[in-house]
């Protein structure tokens, strides 16, 4: 997770209590999209610098690569954060299980997953992995999964759309403006 404490954070109000109200419904899943340097990334570090200590989170921010970079990646953060071992090296079903089980264990965690666009872009299938982990881990779980995105048509198209695996699922949307 980022540790980085920053200073000067402008408004954002509204935002901040939107993933606060998440949190405290958890477990869910929240969408947070905006264009590029809207403050995106900023309002996920503020947030979870916001959460008390005993609250885990794994922070991983997803690059535009083949669907295996982007699972070890954010496999990697699931391992630092939840304190798994085997996760990135394990087969899809073993990964999914071991995770099932830590997820369950562990209490409090939130998940973000930031630029989670340029995943979805070059591998879609990403959006259907996750409206199964989301119909059938995360409501065993105490778990927020956050997914953030800068290609706002990528977010109405593959993840908000109608055609979308994610579409009608239980999630809270946030778009970000300008700030000012
Ligand atoms: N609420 C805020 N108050 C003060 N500065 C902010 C705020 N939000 C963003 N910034 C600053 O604006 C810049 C861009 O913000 P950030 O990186 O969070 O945008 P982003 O939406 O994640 O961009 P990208 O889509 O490129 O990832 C950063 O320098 C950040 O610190
Ligand atoms: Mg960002």
């Amino acid at each position: 997770m980022p540790v980085t404490r920053l200073y000067g954070f402008v408004d954002r109000e509204d935002e901040m209590r939107a993933l606060n109200d998440a949190w405290s419904a958890r477990p869910g899943l929240v969408i947070v999209y905006g264009r590029r340097r809207v403050g995106k990334t900023r309002l996920l570090i503020e947030w979870i610098n916001s959460l008390g200590s005993g609250v885990r989170v794994a922070y991983y921010q997803a690059v535009p690569a083949r669907h295996e970079v982007n699972l070890r990646g954010l496999a990697r953060a699931l391992e630092a954060s939840l304190g798994v071992h085997g996760l990135s090296r394990a087969s899809f079903e073993e990964a999914d299980a071991l995770l099932n089980l830590a997820l369950r264990d562990v209490g409090d965690v939130a998940l973000v997953i930031d630029e989670f666009t340029y995943w979805v872009r070059s591998a879609p299938r990403v959006v259907g992995e996750l409206q199964r982990f989301a119909d059938h881990v995360l409501p065993g779980t105490k778990a927020l999964l956050v997914l953030a995105g800068s290609l706002v048509g990528v977010m109405h198209r593959d993840v908000l759309g109608g055609g979308a695996p994610l579409y009608g699922r239980s999630l809270r949307r946030i778009r970000l403006g300008g700030l000012g």
